[in-house]
């Protein structure tokens, strides 16, 4: 059996990981999740750094860290799920906030997704709301301790 490559982080600005980062978002938020396009891409993207996850040479998954703590757009190529990917692109950009003071991290929570925020000390706050159609929650990570 073949050697199964192991995930690597890669964080970087908008200009440097756009060309992988867009079709993994597209992929997903726009053709899985019917995001309209207008809203999965927003002006915040070029002040965001965006985390790619790679196996091999094979971008599987990205997500984005806010100037102001927010946590976003963490999507994993549905053939590449299960494997530690999402894993791997959140705790990256939690040790990234971490390292650039940071003290807290936000993010908005789509409900099926709520359980592998909370893996990771993400705790729920608020309501239950709607974003592009999809219920979501708040949820926040103490940085502090
Ligand atoms: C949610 C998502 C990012 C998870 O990525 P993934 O690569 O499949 O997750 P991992 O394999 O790294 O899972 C890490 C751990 O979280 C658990 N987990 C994964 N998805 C979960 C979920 N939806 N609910 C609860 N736990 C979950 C895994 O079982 C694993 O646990 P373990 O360490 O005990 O084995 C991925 O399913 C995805 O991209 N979904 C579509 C886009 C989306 O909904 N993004 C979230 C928007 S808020």
């Amino acid at each position: 059996m073949p050697a199964i490559s192991p995930v690597t982080i890669d964080i970087g600005t908008w200009e440097r990981q756009r060309d992988a980062a867009v079709p993994l978002r597209h992929a997903v938020f726009v053709d899985e999740q019917k995001v309209p396009l207008e809203l999965e891409l927003d002006e915040m993207d070029a002040v965001a750094e965006h985390a790619v996850a790679w196996i091999g040479t094979r971008a599987v998954g990205t997500a984005r860290l806010l100037p102001d703590g927010q946590l976003g757009r963490m999507a994993v190529d549905a053939a590449f799920r299960g494997r530690g990917v999402g894993a791997a692109l959140l705790q990256a950009l939690i040790e990234r906030a971490r390292r650039r003071g940071d003290r807290v991290l936000r993010l908005h929570a789509q409900l099926h997704a709520r359980g592998f925020y909370a893996r990771y000390g993400f705790v729920e706050e608020g309501d239950v709301f709607d974003d592009a159609g999809i219920d979501h929650v708040g949820m926040s990570l103490d940085l502090d301790c």
